[in-house]
Order: structure tokens, then sequence, then C-alpha cells
């Protein structure tokens, strides 16, 4: 067993609750210390406590991803704290449902805003942090940055989701060139692409899918279950084991890679 300095520092953004929450719980169950990163402060010391009442380590931050101060105090509080940050998972995101020709700036601006730019942003300084620290032993890589893209980010096919799919193709193509760059240094750069996960965003994206295709909510959940051959909705926790193995050793040759965890509902 790892002596507690030994243990990874991982920092998780909207870890508050559905996905984020999940992935803090994989890593901390795979020995991580973990940093419980989200806008809602409350929410990421609820995901903090539940991680050290399971008897693994966690410890809440507020970050809101689109402000550039607020990453920097967030990076330098882990930082402060922990001495160190091993991976970064960019999983907050947002989004909104139009029809393309309703879609308003502000949609645009918020899907992207913390989607793409809160990726990007995020990834810079998480990077400038890991190039900054001693290089670690062996062949492992120096630091990895795991970022949730969607099947939105390869499969643009999604409807009333045209800002949301422009900001995961940015993410998909953001990991790529990352990982490209970063190869050097060491830093892995990898995405995930979840399909159809049971979060609040769904819950909140069915009661909008329904209104605007004009059939009832349980409709367009059956619908997320036909898409899916695994059929069934996917679990946060189905999600969580990816990003787990991606922070792990077996994936240290791994970058550029933007995964599918979708249950075959895209293939790509
Ligand atoms: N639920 C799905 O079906 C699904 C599918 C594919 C991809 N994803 C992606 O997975 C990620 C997590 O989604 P979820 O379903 O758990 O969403 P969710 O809405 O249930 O949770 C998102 C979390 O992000 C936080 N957040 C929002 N804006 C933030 C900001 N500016 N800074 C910091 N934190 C912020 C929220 O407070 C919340 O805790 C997102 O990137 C989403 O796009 C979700």
């Amino acid at each position: 067993m790892s002596s507690d300095r030994d243990a990874q520092v991982i920092c998780v953004t909207g870890a508050g609750t559905g996905i984020g929450r999940a992935i803090s719980h994989a890593l901390a169950r795979s020995g991580a210390r973990v940093a419980v990163a989200d806008l809602d402060p409350t929410a990421a010391e609820t995901v903090a406590a539940e991680i050290e009442a399971a008897g693994r380590q966690a410890t809440a931050f507020e970050i809101d991803v689109t402000d550039r101060a607020s990453v920097a105090r967030c990076l330098s509080e882990v930082v402060g704290r922990h001495g160190r940050i091993d991976a970064w998972c960019n999983n907050a995101g947002v989004s909104t449902m139009a029809p393309f020709l309703d879609l308003t700036d502000e949609d645009w601006e918020h899907n992207m805003g913390v989607n793409a730019r809160g990726t990007f942003v995020c990834s810079q300084a998480a990077v400038r942090q890991m190039l900054a620290q001693p290089r670690p032993p062996g062949d492992g890589p120096r630091g990895r940055i795991v970022n949730i893209a969607s099947m939105a980010g390869k499969r643009g096919n999604a409807p009333f989701l045209a800002h949301y799919v422009a900001s995961k193709f940015a993410v998909v193509g953001l990991t790529q060139a990352m990982a490209g760059e970063l190869a050097s240094a060491r830093i892995t750069v990898n995405a995930v692409c979840p399909g159809y996960v049971r979060t609040g965003m769904q819950a909140r994206e069915v009661q909008w899918e329904a209104r605007l295709r004009g059939v009832d909510a349980e409709r367009v959940v059956d619908d997320y279950v036909r898409d899916t051959p695994l059929g069934r909705l996917q679990t946060p926790e189905d999600v969580a084991g990816v990003v787990a193995f991606l922070c792990s050793p077996a994936a240290d040759f791994l970058t550029g890679e933007a995964i599918n965890v979708n249950g075959g509902a895209f293939m790509d």
C-alpha cells in the first residue's frame, strides 16, 4: 500500500453532483486525494463529506471554471493543501436546448463558455502547475488531463443542441491538440464521451425535449434507451470507472483519445 504522500492529487470540476460526484467517489476509492470543486460550494462540501465518511480522502473547493481568477484561486488552494496536482478532470458542464434558429447569443456564450472555454482555462492553469512541479521518477506521465466531452462531441445530429454540440466538438479537438503539444512534456490528455447519463442535466433536458417535440417525458426517455444498444440509461458510475482507468498506471501510454462510454449508441 502506498503512503499518503504517494497518493495522487486529482481535481474534479463540477463535482458537486451527477457525473462529477461519481468520478470523485471512484477516484477516492482508487486511493487518490480528491479535490471536489464546484460552482456550488455547498454541493462540493456534501460530496467531500460523503467521501470522507467512506474512509477516503477529499476536500471541497469553490470554482467557477469560466473565471480565470477563480480557477487560479482554486488551484492554489489545492496545491497549498496537497503540495501538487497530478491530474485534473474537466467535468463541469452545462446545457440548454432550443431549435437552431431560436438559439440566442446567451445560449451560445453560456454553453461555449463553461464547456469549451472552461476546459481551456482550467487546463492551462493545471498544466502550468504540472510543469512547475518536479518531474516524477519513471516513465509515467508527469500529469494527466481528463476532459468530459460527450457523444455530442462526435455525433452532430443532436436536435436542439447545436450550441452544445459545437462546445463538445471543441472539447474533443482541444483534447487532441493539447495531447499532441504536451506529449513531449509527458502530460497525457484524454476525453471521455458519455451518452445518455441519468443526472440532473438529463432530467432538465428530458423536460425541455418533451416540450420541444410535443411528446411526454416518458417517450423521450424511452427513445434514449432505444438509441442505446446495451438497453438502459447510463449511470454516472459507468463514466466514473473509465475516468479512474485514465488516471491509473494502466493508461500511462494513452493520450489524445476520446473514449466513447455510451452503451453502443455511437461508435466511432
Ligand atoms: N448527463 C448526460 O447525459 C451527459 C452526457 C454526456 C456528457 N455529459 C457531460 O458530463 C458533465 C457532467 O454532466 P452532469 O450530467 O453530471 O451535469 P449536472 O448538471 O448534473 O452537474 C454539473 C455540475 O457542474 C457544476 N457547474 C456548472 N457550471 C459550473 C462552472 N461554471 N464552474 C464550476 N462548476 C460548474 C454544477 O454546479 C453541477 O454541480 C458535463 O460536462 C456534461 O456536458 C453529460
